[in-house]
This record gives C-alpha cells, structure tokens and sequence, in this order.
C-alpha cells in the first residue's frame, strides 16, 4: 500500500459501507475484486447485529464454530462449542474428552470468584495513616455506588473489600485495591462504573480530611478495573491408575509415557520457553470456548499468564502429580468469564453455545474452559513425548493444504487417500497435486 500522505483517509467512520469500499478497492492490491468477497460473507439477514459489535465494519471474518463432544465434568456430560481456526485442537479435545470420560472424568472446583480494580492517584503522604482511614472510606465508598450496585447485590455480587497500596518504586503514587463480585456476568461494565464513581469521592475525603490534607493533595490518575484476577480462579484435574493410559502410550510402557509426561511438564515449570508453548496449548482449548461463548479472550490471556509468573518466572499451569500408580493432572488458572450481558447475549452464536452448555452460570462455564484446557494441554503434551505432534497434526491439516491449492473433490479423494500412511507437507501435496493434473 502507498504510505504517502494523499492516502491518509479523512473520515472513514462517516461514509457508507459502499463508500468505505470503493476507498479500499483503489488501495487494494489483490488478485480477486474486493467488493464481492466482502459481499460473499455478508450476512443475509442478521447483518445489523454484527454491525453493531464493532465500527467501520465492510464484512465478517468467519471461523468454523465446532463440537468437541463427551466432556465429563463432575459427572455431567457436556458436548464442548469451540471456535478455532487450528486444525487438530478440537479433535485432539474430542479424543481426550472421551479418554477421560471412561476414566472418572474431569474434576473441577470454583476455588473463588473475587475480580479487581483499581484507583490510582498521587499524594504526598503514608500508607499506614491512609490505612487509618479505611473503614471510613470504604464505607463511603460502597454507599456513594448503592445505585449501580443494588442490582448485582440481588444476584449475590456487589463490592466486597477496600484495601490501600503503594504502587512499587512509585514515591508518591498509591492505589486502592477494590475486590468485587459479579455474579454471573464478566462485570467489566459494572466495575469501572463503581471505579469512576467512587474516585471523586475517595479524593473528596483525602482532601477535605485534615490529618491526610497535611501531607498535600491527593490527585486522581486513573480507574479501571484490572484483568489479573488471581483470586477467580479454577483448578481441574483429571486421575487415572497409570496403567489406564496405554491409549496415550502408544509403543511406550505406560509407565515410561507417565514419567516422560511428569518430565515434560517439570521443563515447563522450570524453562519458560517451555512453559510458554506448554501453556498455549492449554489456551488451545480453553480461547476456543471463550470465543465460542462470546467472552473476551484478550482479558483471560492477559490475566492467566500474569498468573503464569507469580512466582517470578513464567511457568506452566498445570502440575502433575503421581501418587503410587495414579496419575494426577491438575490445571488451575484465573478464569474472569460471563454468561450474561455482552457479546454472549448479542451474538446469536454465543447465545447458541451456551444454550449448548445447557446455560451454565459463569462458575460452570470456568469449570467447562479449564477442562477444555486440560484436555487439550493433555492431548498435546501426550503427543510430544510419544509420535511428536506432526503427524496428526498434518494429517489434519491435509483438508487445509487442499484447499490452498484449489483441489476438486476427486483431487481430494484421490490425494487424502495416498497420503494415508504418509508424511504431509505442502510440498509433497502440491507436487502430487500437480502429478494429477498434468
Ligand atoms: C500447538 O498449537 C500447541 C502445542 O505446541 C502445545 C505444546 O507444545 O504443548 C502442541
């Protein structure tokens, strides 16, 4: 695309869907017309809803929306929503969902629901003589948000606690933790409402107050709820007798596959390389349930891996455990989700996933994600210290390369089945493709 100047565009939001394209289709440098592929994914009839999610919106983007079935989650069979564009993931979830379906099941727990914000501002004086203060404030505090928090009080969240900091290697800058609860919704909206209401008041007391006013002003900086949630948090885990995971062994004694397993995940608690593309593959499963159910995966990544470096390096989020010949994988991580209001009400789809679900409350849903990551964690590492994730990974990826290529459905065919016991690469494909068609 041309970077001059001539091709800044003024106005973009205001003009219409067809001016908005003839703009791009002069500084589009693609092989096909624009204008019809945008068409081509426009929605026929529920076009205004995706309108309405985000701005300047010419088209959608779509993503398959699949089922990894036979998710045994303390004892309750659900049938999985996952949106995902990587081939393999939701048949390696399907595939460990099953396994561990015949083998107790995955085990999940809520260990708490407690979301954060904050409100910062800069002042001159002490935590201690703040602390002081703190009753006083927070019951201020909670009384200036009746308003807004009397709803969310009838469903069992609300705010529940104040506490004073001093923001590290920051002199002057101090910050007032406040924990909420927010019952079956992600709550975003409700915090920072709470947060922008509470501030004026909080700086109101700082100032007017005489013993804190002695050390100067208080000055705000800022409010906004944050996305590490150390203390919503869901530990998973799935147990059988080591001998029972001969189906993941392949040609390995199963006892050797157990402790190559514990080994693999020991490198991703103490090599954060590892612990990076071990806990991405646990993300694997668990973003695809969070698209599908039309919650915010940028807050769950930011969040979990936060929580990842806790202990001062990144490291995995599972841990396994082996207690004589049981074999003991546990995943636990911060999971802020809704499943009402946002995208999960507006988006047909979400609406659709979690109906799916069965329409889980927020805490059922963390339990559902986790164990998609567990699965999916489970799956791949499995995969690594056996066979390597290549082969299946490009076996499925076949259909892809396919399609890259243009193949008909006798190329495919004739394609898919030379490839049976072979090694896929795009290479080999197109070379074979080629073969066919000359
Ligand atoms: C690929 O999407 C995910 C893996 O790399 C995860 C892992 O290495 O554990 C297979």
């Amino acid at each position: 695309m041309n970077s001059s100047k001539e091709n800044i565009i003024k106005g973009f939001s205001k003009l219409s869907r067809e001016e908005k394209i003839e703009i791009l289709t002069k500084v589009y440098s693609g092989d096909n017309d624009l204008k019809p592929i945008l068409d081509r994914y426009i929605h026929p009839k529920d076009q205004h809803l995706f309108n309405d999610i985000s701005e300047n919106v010419i088209s959608n983007y779509y993503l398959p929306f699949s089922i990894a079935p036979n998710f045994s989650i303390n004892g309750k069979i659900y049938n999985v929503p996952m949106v995902i564009e990587e081939s393999s993931v939701v048949a390696a979830a399907s595939k460990a969902a099953s396994f561990w379906a015949k083998n107790g099941g995955f085990v999940a727990r809520v260990i708490d629901t407690l979301k954060n914000g904050q409100i910062f501002f800069s002042w001159q004086g002490h935590i201690e003589i703040l602390r002081e203060h703190q009753d006083n404030i927070s019951t201020l505090l909670k009384n200036s948000c009746k308003s807004i928090s009397q709803n969310m009080e009838k469903r069992d969240g609300g705010i529940h606690s104040f506490e004073f900091k001093k923001v590290d290697n920051m002199e002057t800058t101090f910050m007032l933790l406040v924990k909420f609860r927010t019952a079956d919704s992600m709550g975003a909206n409700f915090i920072n409402s709470c947060l922008e209401t509470m501030t004026p008041v909080l700086l109101n007391y700082i100032n007017q107050s005489e013993d804190l006013n002695a050390f100067g002003s208080a000055h705000k900086i800022m409010a906004i709820l944050s996305n590490y949630t150390p203390e919503c948090l869901v530990e998973c885990k799935v147990s059988c007798s080591i001998s029972h995971l001969a189906p993941y062994a392949g040609e390995l004694p199963t006892e050797i596959f157990a402790d190559r397993f514990e080994t693999a995940v020991n490198i991703a608690i103490n090599d954060p390389y590892r612990a990076t593309t071990h806990n991405k593959g646990i993300f694997n499963g668990i973003d695809a349930v969070i698209l599908a159910s039309g919650n915010d995966f940028r807050a769950i990544e930011a969040g979990a891996h936060a929580y990842a470096a806790k202990n001062g390096s990144y490291q995995s989020l599972t841990r396994v455990n082996m207690r004589g010949n049981i074999f003991e994988y546990t995943l636990t991580l911060p999971l802020a989700l809704g499943t009402v209001g946002g995208l999960t009400n507006t988006h047909p789809m979400a609406k659709t996933a979690l109906e799916l679900l069965g329409n889980p409350s927020a805490s059922e849903l963390m339990m559902i994600a986790a164990a998609a990551g567990l699965a999916n964690n489970f799956a791949a590492v499995a995969s690594l210290v056996t066979t390597g994730i290549q082969k299946g990974h490009m076996k499925l990826h076949l259909s892809n390369l396919l399609n890259a290529l243009n193949a008909s459905e006798e190329e495919k065919n004739k394609t898919k089945h030379a490839f049976e016991n072979k090694t896929v690469s795009y290479s080999l494909v197109e070379q074979f493709i080629n073969k066919l068609r000359s």
